[in-house]
């Protein structure tokens, strides 16, 4: 008898040992790929690479997950796998059904959306964790409170900011900062309000004494992270969508913490500091401070970008001309650039324009096209437009790789672009767009810009010098109408 039992501790505990050596494997090999994936995604190149890499590191950590639940599970494992089965079927319907109706557009909302998701996880997991081992005496149950306070904190911060970044992109609510009078302050009260009441969590004792600091937690964590957005505009969302992205990544991190899952560490870690990395390449990018929008001031100094377009009184004479004359210009033309912008999106031009650049490329015509990092509302926008209409990626290149090569340019097409074109950036100190890095159209022989009417202005809300220059024309129309016209011409 004690035998059989010995031989049976013994066989389980392998068994046991041997799923946990299997999870272990599992994890390791899933964060490689998480990682490769990310290098991948870094270039244009190997982005699909990089994509199909984490595909694959997801479906081998959920695979290790689900059976390791499977060997750990206190109920029969039919059960657990019924559970697990009918969670992952509710999500994968809605993540298929938003996915396949989601406009390029619409990108950043949906991926809002998601964030707010990741931060309701870490939320219901630190509270799982909290139930399931609340406070007690010791180093290691006051550390574990700790994190299971920072699992809540940032999961709260990140779903109410990630909803309401959602509401905005969508017009669902006004895209207008909310400027309450002493809003930095409320902010820093809610936070020390938010450190103290962790701190009363780590000193707890029990479920009863514990839960109520942590639900207070929960509300006052809500409230920052709505009160954080809605302070920002509206047109400055894809900016904080990559900053929620960050605290995502750092609420799973957290998660990962209050489970023991290095994987979910790992990944967290992954996601946040990309994310943060992502968000201070806008800033960049946009010549805007990554503190202040940390702080969640952004936008509120300059409400005609929440706007989107605003009115732009125009400053001088300028010429018009018809897809004819542009077809013409571009035939005599040995150097063309293309610079696309947010209205290349609106219009779906990408497949006129790329049927374009095949003509003029059979006709000898040397066409690249130039790609401003803040072009169009979110990070590669324009690339992901011109990678979906198969322009080759030899032909797009980086604002730094071709700035310095517009003088020996015949004819430069700005397609739907206008603040990263705009010559004020550089001429004019109190401009709401000073300091930011422009694509210098305007040293090409010839400028050709398409637009819609003379009457809206940029993202910024100002008016472009560059429309009123001596070698600039405009050809105003929907510029997918326009370039479908001049290819007609061609
Ligand atoms: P914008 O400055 O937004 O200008 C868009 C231009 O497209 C306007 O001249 C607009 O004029 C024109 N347009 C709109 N619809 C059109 C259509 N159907 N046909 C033809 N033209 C059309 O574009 P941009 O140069 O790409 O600059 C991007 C701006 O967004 C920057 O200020 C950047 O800071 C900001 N931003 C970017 C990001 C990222 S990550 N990419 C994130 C947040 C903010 P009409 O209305 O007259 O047609």
């Amino acid at each position: 008898m004690a035998q059989t039992i010995v031989y049976e501790v013994g066989y389980l505990s392998g068994i046991y040992e041997g799923i946990f050596r299997f999870q272990s494997l599992a994890y390791i090999l899933a964060a490689v790929l998480f990682i490769l994936a990310l290098a991948g995604l870094s270039q244009q190149k190997t982005a699909r690479r990089g994509n199909i890499m984490g595909v694959i590191g997801m479906a081998v950590a959920l695979v290790a997950t689900i059976i390791v639940a499977v060997f750990q599970t206190e109920v029969a494992a039919v059960t657990t796998v019924g559970l697990l089965v009918a969670a992952i079927a509710v999500g994968a319907a809605i993540g298929v059904w938003r996915a396949l109706k989601v406009k390029m557009t619409g990108m950043p909302e949906l991926v809002a959306m998601l964030h707010s998701f990741v931060g309701a996880a870490a939320v219901l997991v630190g509270y799982n964790s909290f139930l399931v081992e609340p406070g007690a005496l010791g180093a290691e149950s006051a550390f574990h409170m700790g994190e299971v306070g920072l699992a809540v904190f940032i999961g709260a911060v990140t779903l109410t900011g990630s909803v309401v970044a959602y509401l905005k992109l969508s017009a669902r609510i006004s895209g207008r900062p909310l400027m309450l009078p002493g809003r930095n302050a409320i902010n820093a009260v809610m936070v020390i309000a938010c450190l103290v009441l962790i701190g009363c969590l780590v000193m707890s004792r029990g479920v009863d004494e514990g839960i109520v600091p942590l639900a207070i937690l929960t509300v006052i964590s809500l409230i920052l992270g709505a009160h954080l957005v809605l302070a920002i505009g509206g047109g400055d969302m894809p900016v904080v969508v990559s900053m929620l992205n960050s605290y995502s990544g750092w609420a799973a991190a957290m998660a990962g913490f209050t489970l023991g899952n290095d994987l979910l560490i790992i990944t967290g870690a992954l996601v946040g500091s990309s994310g943060a990395y992502l968000s201070y390449i806008m800033c960049q990018g946009m010549n805007r401070s990554f503190v202040s929008v940390i702080l969640g001031g952004f936008g509120g100094d300059a409400p005609k970008a929440a706007s989107g377009s605003g009115d732009a009184a125009e400053v001088g004479e300028y010429t018009e001309v018809t897809p004819e004359d542009v077809a013409e210009a571009l035939k005599g033309s040995k150097r063309v650039i293309i610079t696309p912008g947010y209205g290349m999106a609106v219009a779906q031009a990408q497949f006129p324009v790329a049927e374009l650049t095949r003509r003029l490329q059979s006709a000898g015509v040397e066409v690249a096209f130039a790609v401003h990092p803040v072009a169009g509302r979110m990070p590669g926008h324009m690339n992901v437009l011109l990678a979906e209409a198969k322009v080759p990626y030899e032909s797009v290149l980086d604002m730094d790789d071709v700035n310095d090569d517009f003088g020996d340019v015949d004819t430069v097409l700005v397609i739907g672009a206008n603040d990263t074109v705009n010559p004020s950036a550089e001429t004019e100190p109190d401009s709401p767009i000073a300091g930011m890095p422009v694509l210098r159209v305007w040293d090409a022989g010839r400028v050709i810009v398409f637009k819609r009417s003379m009457g809206n202005a940029g993202y910024a809300g100002v008016q472009n010098p560059l429309f009123f220059n001596e070698n600039t024309d405009m050809l105003l129309g929907d510029a997918k109408d326009s370039v479908d016209a001049i290819v007609a011409a061609l």
